[in-house]
């Protein structure tokens, strides 16, 4: 058979070129332009149009939505509560789950344990390894326990062969580890590249789609931490996961980026043990770094992550800087940190423009809420000025560009939780103050603030 052709297609503006060029010669875009194979004369039976159109491929007849029946999705519960937390309940019947992470984090030891307790409960699994060979996902099987397991391995990276496969044993669940080793015949360029990632994984969310199988793609991050491949992917799939945590800490997180079968802020919290990843059900104090004494730039803070609060410390370090002073941030965005800076400044007289400024979140945790900037603040200022935070201390709210200090949604959960775990003092938006006369806040001093110089003021007067 002859090999289709392959045309090169712009990402920014869709353009499409015989052959590969620099720039597009469409936008004038520099290195957009991607391999795919060309659609057949014929009508290309087989190729995709647009992947992402293919939840809808059987042509239905128009319907009002009153009449569409709206059945609730088959899930099967992979039985790891933490898991199927993020998913909403379990695994999807014919859903296309992505999940990312940075290497050795734990996302083949993770889908393993999950596919083992499937198998167990009765369902047709099967594993196909492209990075590891079948010894390699059995030991791994014997290290975790399990050595037992009937789930079926398949050891294999070329597209047509997995299909082929999946065809003839109709799993319920497939995991394909990873995406990104995957290749396809019908292009010539390389496993891993964009073309190849994107054609392999249209093809395997059809096969879902087509055939009910579940199928976990397992993604690579790139060094900026985004999943390797384009975009597109994620627009492909129905469910997107990443891993976050520090490898070497021994916990993990699981975020749910976009779900389609359930709620994005939900978060699953795992303990790397030598068995495996094991579900931490309450992980409200796992981020907190244990100082005997209180230590000049920690400020702890109140997450909330889908129905959980969790205490997380930040750290602030302010150190002399030289003519360029840098502002780095792990686990916290670095715009965010220079708009809090031009805020310290305006509004509460305190100037980092000569020092160096680094703020992390301990323990790995990437915190995208802006109720961390108040906490931010008073770590950098507590830093800056070598003075600790009161012990048990807490603070959270959004702070805006006028110095203002916004409420955080859900307050008093927040406050219950600090309260619970022994937390003394707290400085919080006023309009998270709890009531007065509340038993669940006992034990806990609220400070209301309106503006960051009032909370800064707060701060001085605590000792
Ligand atoms: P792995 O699942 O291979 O990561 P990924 O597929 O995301 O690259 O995880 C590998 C790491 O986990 C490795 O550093 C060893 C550690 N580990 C444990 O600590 N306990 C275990 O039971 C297993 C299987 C792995
Ligand atoms: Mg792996």
């Amino acid at each position: 058979m002859a090999k289709d052709k392959s045309i090169y297609t712009c990402t920014e503006c869709g353009g499409t070129s015989a052959r590969w060029m620099g720039k597009c010669p469409h936008c004038n875009a520099w290195n957009t332009l991607i391999e795919s194979a060309a659609e057949a004369a014929s009508g290309g039976k087989n190729r995709l149009g647009s992947a992402q159109y293919q939840a809808l491929a059987p042509s239905s007849e128009v319907l009002p939505l009153s009449q569409i029946e709206a059945a609730d999705f088959d899930r099967h519960p992979t039985g790891i509560d933490e898991l199927d937390r993020v998913l909403g309940g379990g695994m999807v019947e014919g859903g296309v789950v992505l999940i990312g992470g940075d290497p050795g984090i734990g996302k083949s030891t993770l889908l393993l344990q999950a596919v083992d307790a499937l198998q167990r409960g009765g369902m047709n699994t099967l594993y196909v390894t492209g990075e590891e060979s079948g010894a390699q996902v059995a030991m791994r099987s014997r290290r975790l326990g399990l050595p037992d397991s009937q789930v079926p391995v398949l050891p294999e990276i070329q597209l047509e062969k997995i299909l082929h496969t999946l065809q003839t044993r109709q799993p319920n669940i497939a995991i394909i580890d990873s995406i990104q080793t995957v290749y396809s015949d019908q292009l010539t360029s390389a496993p891993g590249s964009v073309a190849q990632v994107r054609e392999c994984a249209a093809h395997l969310t059809r096969t879902a789609k087509a055939t009910g199988t579940t199928i976990v793609l397992v993604g690579h991050v790139t060094k900026e931490g985004a999943l390797a491949g384009p975009r597109v992917l994620e627009h492909m799939v129905d469910t997107v996961l990443y891993f976050e945590g520090d490898t070497h800490s021994n916990f993990r997180l699981i975020r749910a980026i976009k779900n389609r079968f359930g709620a994005v802020n939900e978060i699953g919290v795992f303990a790397m043990t030598e068995k495996g990843l094991k579900g931490v059900s309450n992980p409200s104090a796992i981020f907190l770094s244990q100082h005997s004494e209180p230590v000049p730039g920690s400020c702890v803070m109140v997450t909330l992550e889908g129905t959980r609060p969790m205490l997380v410390e930040i750290q602030a370090l302010v150190d002399s800087g030289g003519p360029s002073p840098r502002r780095l941030s792990v686990g916290l965005e670095r715009d965010r940190l220079a708009m809090l800076l031009a805020v310290l400044h305006r509004h509460a007289g305190v100037a980092c423009m000569d020092q160096d400024v680094f703020v992390n979140a301990v323990g790995g945790v990437h915190i995208r809420e802006p109720a961390a900037d108040l906490a931010v603040m008073l770590a950098i200022t507590s830093s800056l000025r070598g003075k600790p935070l009161p012990k048990g201390f807490i603070a959270f709210g959004e702070v805006g560009l006028a110095g203002e200090v916004r409420p955080a949604p859900r307050g008093q959960e927040r406050l219950k939780e600090a309260a619970k775990l022994g937390f003394k003092t707290a400085v919080v938006p006023k309009a998270n103050m709890p009531k007065k006369g509340d038993k669940a806040f006992e034990g806990l001093t609220v400070y209301p603030v309106e503006r960051i110089e009032e909370a800064m003021q707060v701060v001085r007067g605590l000792d």
